[in-house]
Parts: structure tokens; C-alpha cells; sequence
């Protein structure tokens, strides 16, 4: 069943029934090395899924739950290995959508959700979103409207300290950082100390994106989209075939709810290629300009041979 949250839209499974999650696994295409994230409705029920929480753990959940904050956490035997890949530790958040803690409350038990789209594509920010990825291979799709955050959740792993940001989204580091001091970031292109579900292609719509124009794609005749953080200059619009403005305001959180509808958008009109101007540096800046290079990003020759 696919249900809304307030960063995307997941699709849910009985956390402690492995068949369930291998049939999530499937529907998505989704390797099995790629763990998910398990939805609780309360705290209480954070027993069911976690074996201990570290103190800076313990922290921002108090601060951000229910929200955008996922942590990475010993897991209980109750989880089976297949929601982990294998992993001691399991991804944990509760919600701030509503109707993903009723949904939870009901099925009386923990859900294991990714988002509801197909593996490495755009994410669902509305339900028409998942209804165009897997039509009828969904039994049901709850409409919750629009999601309010846009981006995925923030995940941060404990394994070591500082903490580690596995992945930027829906809570912006300068407020993790408030409650926990330093963290640690890997480098983009990092599987050492990160998740997983780190791949280097993620978010990718089927039109060639490009983060950021340079003048070696003003080839003429080219149809070009433009995904923009902000208006941008009238004199530069007249390249452009379609132009999605995230934020007329400039607000990354604006853009961030705005991202993945404007990118699906822009993906359906026949275009050549898709650039994309970044947004600043703050707030949830990051984790648009995070989906943005990972959506764009193509191996050269050279990666593949090395990746084969
Ligand atoms: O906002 C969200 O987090 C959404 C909604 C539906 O809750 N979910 C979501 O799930 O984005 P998904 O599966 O698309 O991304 C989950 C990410 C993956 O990169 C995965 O590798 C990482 O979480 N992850 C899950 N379990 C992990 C674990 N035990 N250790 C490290 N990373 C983990
Ligand atoms: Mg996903």
C-alpha cells in the first residue's frame, strides 16, 4: 500500500514480515543491498524496532519527531535481516503526516517504507505521482495531497561520533547541529562510513539533466528546460522551451516542496536536455543540490570499465 508522509510518498509493509518487504523490494526493482526505513507511530513503539538509542540519538528525536529525521540505530530481533540488507542497525522515523501515523497505528505494527517510485527515479510527491510508476501493481494508494516538505527525510547514523549525515532532506543541518554540535559529512561520492543507498545516479528523470548551464549546451536547435531555484533573468528566457521556477520568493523550503513535481513536470515535455540553476547553500538548500547532482550524474567511460 502506498500512503502519503510529509516528505514523499512511501510504499508500506509489515516491518516483521519478511515476505511483505521482499514483495516491496520487488515492486520497486530494488536492490536488495539498498536497507529501508521503518515508520513508527509513537515513541513507545520504538521498542519494537530499536535495541538502544545513543544519548545524541535520544536528542533529536525529542527535537524533530514526529518529522523529516531519520536515525540509524542497533536494531531488534523483530526486524528481520531483509528490511536491513544484513545490517545490525535499522533506519528509524516517525512521520509528521498524520495519515502515516494513523495508517501505522491501525496495521498495529511497524512499517517499512521507501519512497514509491520506481529504483533511482524521481520521488512521489503526490499520489497521481505513484499511481504513473506502478499503476495497478499497487493495491491501494492513500491521497493525502500534496506533500509539505518535499524532499526525504534527513538520516543520520550513529555508528559513529560525531554523527554521521548519511543523507541531507527534510531537516536542514543547521538545526541538527544545534542540538548535537559537530556532525560528520562524507564526501559526496562516499560508501566508506555511509549508506548504502548512497548510489552515485538517484532522483533521475528520463531527460538528460544537467546541474548547472555552461555555455558548451547552447548548441543550437537544442530544446532545453530549465529547472530554476529562483525567477530567473527575463533576457536569459527566451532559451528555454519550458522553464519550472522552484521558489518565486528564493525560499529553499518553497523549492524543496516544489522539486520533485517541477522535475516529473518538466521530464514529460519532450525536451533534449534539463539544466538546472542551484539553490543556495542553507536551510534545505543542501538537499536540493544533493538530488540535483545525483540526478544528473552520468559515468563516463572510464567509471564503467572500472565499475564492471
Ligand atoms: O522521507 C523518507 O525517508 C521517505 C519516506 C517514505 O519516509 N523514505 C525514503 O526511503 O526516502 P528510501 O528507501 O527511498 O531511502 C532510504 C534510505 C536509503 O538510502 C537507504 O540506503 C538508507 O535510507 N537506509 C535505510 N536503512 C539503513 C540502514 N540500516 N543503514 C544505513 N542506511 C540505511
Ligand atoms: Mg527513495
Amino acid at each position: 500500500m502506498a500512503f502519503p508522509t510529509e516528505t514523499v510518498y512511501g510504499l508500506g509493509a509489515d516491518a516483521c514480515n519478511a515476505a511483505a518487504v521482499a514483495a516491496i523490494f520487488s515492486a520497486k526493482q530494488r536492490p536488495r543491498f539498498d536497507p529501508l526505513i521503518v515508520h513508527i507511530h509513537d515513541f513507545v513503539q520504538i521498542e519494537l524496532v530499536a535495541h538502544s538509542l545513543p544519548p545524541k540519538a535520544y536528542k533529536l528525536i525529542e527535537a524533530f519527531w514526529p518529522g523529516p529525521l531519520t536515525i540509524v540505530v542497533p536494531k531488534q530481533k523483530a526486524i528481520p535481516d531483509i528490511v536491513t540488507s544484513g545490517l545490525p542497525q535499522v533506519a528509524v522515523r516517525m512521520p509528521g503526516n498524520s495519515i502515516a501515523r494513523e495508517l501505522i497505528k491501525q496495521a498495529q505494527t511497524a512499517v517499512a517504507a521507501p519512497s514509491a517510485n520506481k529504483f533511482g527515479h524521481i520521488s512521489p510527491t503526490r499520489a497521481a505521482h505513484v499511481q504513473e510508476s506502478f499503476g495497478s501493481e499497487v493495491d491501494m494508494i492513500l491521497d493525502g495531497g500534496p506533500c509539505t516538505v518535499g524532499v526525504e527525510s534527513t538520516i543520520l547514523g550513529f555508528t559513529a561520533d560525531p554523527p554521521v549525515v548519511l543523507r541531507f532532506g527534510g531537516i536542514a543541518l543547521e538545526d541538527i547541529k544545534r542540538v548535537v554540535g559537530e556532525v560528520q559529512i562524507p564526501p559526496h561520492n562516499s560508501r566508506v562510513n555511509a549508506s548504502p543507498g548512497r548510489q552515485l545516479r538517484h532522483y533521475a528523470p528520463l531527460t538528460p539533466l544537467i546541474a548547472y548551464d555552461s555555455p558548451c549546451h547552447q548548441q543550437a536547435g537544442l530544446r532545453k528546460g530549465l529547472l530554476a531555484f529562483c525567477p530567473p533573468q527575463p533576457a536569459a528566457l527566451q532559451q528555454y522551451a519550458a522553464i519550472e521556477v522552484l521558489s518565486e520568493r528564493g525560499d529553499p523550503a518553497e523549492a524543496a516542496c516544489n522539486l520533485f513535481a517541477a522535475l516529473r513536470k518538466l521530464d514529460s515535455k519532450g525536451l533534449d536536455v534539463i539544466v538546472t540553476t542551484p539553490a543556495p547553500d542553507y536551510g534545505l538548500g543542501p538537499a536540493i543540490n544533493d538530488r540535483l547532482n545525483r540526478a544528473s550524474y552520468t559515468q563516463t567511460a572510464q567509471q564503467k570499465a572500472r565499475s564492471t
